[in-house]
């Protein structure tokens, strides 16, 4: 959802702004900018679509100073294009914005009845002039009195004319970091922006206004009183952030699982047993719990939704799973001896902060899984469980997605034990299979091939249908997800034994049913939801155990996976369908990694 960085130092800074905002094209890719001192002057450059439009418009007339600002655009206010580019401003005053002003038409009247002009649609130009109408030569002074002014959410880089030789900084609701190097530094929306040139950075807190110059980092708050901060050292791996000779990051985050997963779960069982009590998840604490809520957006939401399955099976504990976006706004009857768990990779989707808040208004505690560091949704959060996945560069969703399962498989059986529901001989017993999950994540790989002919095979669908019952049904759901959002083929999951409530009037001769029928228990059932498609001429595919037999003439293609303990299939059936939506994009020429219309960060509503 935007991404934005800065830059003051004495390297060349349009470079450094360009190969920064390379690692930050994840959050919106509709238009890039920068914005840098040259003689002086502020030098804007920008170019509608993809990063590599402005690298081409920047070799033929390149800024040439050492402190500037950039940024990477997901359009939310004014279509993309050249003028609704950021930066925004005037000769005087320039900005990058992430996030979303709620008031500006309010700022933008104000403004004209001043006399001021606008020449885009953005709310973003608005922030630009405010601080230029609040400006009388001391930069903090014109910033407090227009973040006074402003509502919503932001993160925001400025330049001024009459300094520079510095950057300024502020945020609230959205992410900014200030990346600490030697004689330079830096800000940015995302710490892998930062790591080719430094591991040290400092979060900046909500209305904490930074001034950054090649020298020094000021900090203060909106009273202009000083404030100290904290180095912290990021150790993220750099060559995370690279595609490390994949085609795409999409295909190098699936073949990142096994060890995604394995540094998320090992540190995390001692002795053979479960062990969350690194956030204060306590035997007790589990034991206690009345009800749990997981609530989070879109595939998070799916590994919520295997969580509830396993969590509702083994811990004997009721679940809801709510999508973030609805959870805000349905007055959840939550009470303080219930847990509220937000799932994200990012930390920041609006909507499972919302989420959150909202648990801590209705007294519950909070307890978030999420990937990145130092987010905001960790930071608000009582107790946090990182997932260590890395950063996770591609739009969909893949690695995040098995981390965020693993993780409640621990949480479910530590809760199952808890409870008493199982004792410690099963507890340990799961939990070695859990722990031998990474390994036959890479066995699982080996059906990369078969995925990808079975995706010859879709390219030209119109639609298709994911079933699939139990967990196989969560799974379904994030496989469709997956396949539509990169492939742009319309697809629906549906709980297998609910088609023929309706929905079996859409299938016809040669669509597409992927179902997913790993489930012991459930598979002659699924088995038989498969066979009414194909009898009304669906192409059928079947994700299955390996060795899974089906009466002749149900199945068109099987993808086998290695079989499990049916409770952990997930984490195995997940790859097929990953590599299927995956080769059936790059099958399309499509854009893999960053699809149309979506920002991997959704930090508006
Ligand atoms: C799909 C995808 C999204 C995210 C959702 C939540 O591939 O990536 O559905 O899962 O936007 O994002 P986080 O986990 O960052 O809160």
């Amino acid at each position: 959802m935007c991404g934005i960085v800065g830059y003051v130092g004495e390297r060349d800074c349009t470079d450094v702004l360009l190969d920064s905002l390379s690692k930050l094209e994840y959050r919106g890719y509709d238009s890039a900018g920068i914005a840098v001192f040259e003689n002086g002057e502020i030098t804007v450059e920008k170019a509608k679509g993809e990063l590599k439009n402005l690298r081409e418009k920047v070799a033929e007339h390149k800024p040439m100073g050492h402190c500037g600002i950039g940024h990477t655009r997901w359009a939310t206010h004014g279509e993309p294009s050249d003028i609704n580019s950021h930066p925004h401003g005037n000769k005087r005053v320039s900005i990058v914005h992430n996030g979303i002003i709620e008031n500006y038409k309010d700022i933008k009247n104000f403004l004209i009845e001043k006399g001021y002009t606008f020449i885009s649609e953005t709310d973003t130009e608005t922030v630009a002039k405010l601080l230029d109408y609040y400006y009388e030569g001391d930069p903090v002074d014109a910033i407090i009195k227009t973040l006074k002014d402003v509502r919503g959410a932001y993160a925001l880089g400025i330049v001024f004319k009459d300094f520079p030789d510095r950057i300024f900084a502020v945020r609230k609701d959205s992410p900014l970091i200030i990346g600490a190097g030697d004689e330079e530094n830096f800000i940015a929306s995302d710490v892998p922006a930062i790591l080719k040139y430094t591991r040290n950075y400092y979060l900046l807190e909500e209305n904490e206004i930074a001034t950054i110059k090649s020298d020094r980092v000021e900090f203060c708050d909106m009273h202009k009183l000083p404030i100290k901060k904290e180095v912290q050292v990021s150790n993220l791996d750099m060559d995370a952030a690279e595609k490390g000779g994949y085609e795409h990051f999409m295909l190098k985050e699936i073949h990142e699982q096994p060890n995604a997963v394995k540094t998320t779960i090992t540190p995390r069982i001692v002795n053979g047993m479960p062990d969350l009590s690194e956030c204060g998840l306590t035997l007790e604490a589990l034991k206690n719990y009345r009800k749990l809520f997981i609530v989070a957006c879109g595939t998070a939401m799916h590994a919520g939704m295997v969580g509830k399955y396993v969590i509702e099976k083994l811990a004997r504990t009721e679940v809801t799973v709510d999508i973030a976006s609805e959870f805000r706004y349905r007055d959840p009857i939550i009470t303080p001896e219930d847990l509220v768990i937000v799932v994200s990779q990012s930390g920041e989707t609006a909507d499972t902060k919302a989420a959150l808040h909202l648990a801590h208004d209705k007294g519950a505690k909070v307890l978030s899984v999420v990937n990145v560091k130092g987010s905001s949704i960790a930071r608000e959060s009582d107790m946090v469980l990182y997932t260590h996945a890395g950063p996770e560069i591609s739009v969909a969703s893949t690695k995040a997605f098995s981390v965020q399962m693993s993780v409640m498989y621990l949480l479910a059986f530590e809760m199952a034990y808890a409870k008493g529901h199982i004792d410690e001989n099963e507890c340990k017993r799961l939990t070695a299979k859990l722990a031998e999950i990474p390994d036959i994540i890479e066995k699982t790989m080996e059906c990369e091939k078969k995925c990808k002919y079975v995706s010859s095979k879709l390219i030209t669908a119109q639609s298709l249908l994911y079933i699939g019952r139990g967990l196989d049904y969560a799974l379904s759901m994030e496989g469709s997800l997956k396949l539509k959002e990169i492939s742009y083929i319309h697809s629906e999951s549906y709980a297998a034994g609910e088609l023929k409530h309706g929905t079996i009037s859409l299938v016809e001769d040669g669509m597409p049913v992927i179902g997913v029928a790993t489930q012991t228990e459930l598979l002659e059932k699924t088995v038989s939801n498969i066979v009414e498609v194909k009898s009304r001429g669906a192409f059928t595919i079947a994700v299955c155990k390996e060795g899974t037999e089906f009466s002749e003439g149900v199945i068109d293609e099987a993808i086998e996976v290695p079989a499990m303990e049916d409770v952990l299939m997930p984490m195995l059936t997940v790859i097929p369908l990953q590599l299927i939506a995956y080769y059936t994009t790059v099958l399309k020429g499509l854009n893999v990694d960053k699809p149309r219309n979506l920002a991997k960060s959704v930090t508006v509503e």
